[in-house]
């Protein structure tokens, strides 16, 4: 079979994310220009550049939907919070998927505590073993898509998920990796390979 996006008028959606996968999850933090904290998970999420440190995450409308609560945010104040979502925050990221109005905010809505930021004025989650907090670098409309990168300007790693040197240690940080409609995925299952010379 062949898909071709030319002649195939239903969205790809599917065929996208069923084989981009796992995808890690941004969790993301923003705060509305009327103080609202904002929280919702993106899986069109990724590390895009190690130097500056920059990650970026994609808000999609769907159907012509108003622009989603955290590219709002993220585009008025320049600022948004990545929290890492390991296996025991899951269900919690789930509940925070709920589409609400831009007044009440996620955090309350699914009783996730909140942590102060240092740098940035959203908060972090309180649980997350690494948070990021990032300052918005551009955003770039790519079709029904906002492409919102942030360069990292402060990391929060809890020491239980580092290695002595300071590395985030894969064999402790079981992150969830999301695949397509309502399956995950866990890293707990791994293998190593040695890159050759
Ligand atoms: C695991 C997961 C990943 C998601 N990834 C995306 C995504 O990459 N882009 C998107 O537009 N919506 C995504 N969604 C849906 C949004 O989280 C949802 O529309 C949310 O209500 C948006 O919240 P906001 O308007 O407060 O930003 C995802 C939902 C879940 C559960």
């Amino acid at each position: 079979m062949k898909i071709d996006p030319e002649t195939h008028h239903r969205s790809l959606y599917r065929t996208l994310t069923g084989a981009v996968i796992p995808r890690p999850i941004g969790w993301i933090s923003t705060t509305s220009e009327d103080g609202v904290d904002n929280l919702a998970p993106y899986s069109f999420f990724n590390v895009v550049s190690a130097l500056p440190p920059t990650v970026m995450f994609a808000p999609n409308k769907e159907g012509g939907e108003e622009i989603k609560d955290s590219a709002r945010n993220a585009e008025a104040n320049g600022e948004f919070v990545h929290n890492v979502v390991t296996a025991d925050l899951a269900e919690g990221m789930n509940q925070t998927a709920a589409t609400l109005p831009p007044a009440e905010s996620e955090f309350d809505h699914a009783d996730i505590e909140r942590a102060p930021s240092e740098k940035v004025s959203p908060p972090r989650v309180a649980g997350a073993k690494l948070s990021f907090e990032c300052e918005v670098q551009d955003i770039v409309d790519i079709g029904h898509a906002k492409v919102v990168f942030g360069e990292v300007v402060l990391v929060h790693a809890d020491e239980s998920v580092l290695t002595d040197d300071g590395k985030v240690d894969v064999e402790q940080i079981d992150a969830a990796g999301r695949l397509a409609g309502n399956w995950y995925a866990s890293t707990d299952d791994r293998f190593r390979m040695v890159r050759p010379d």
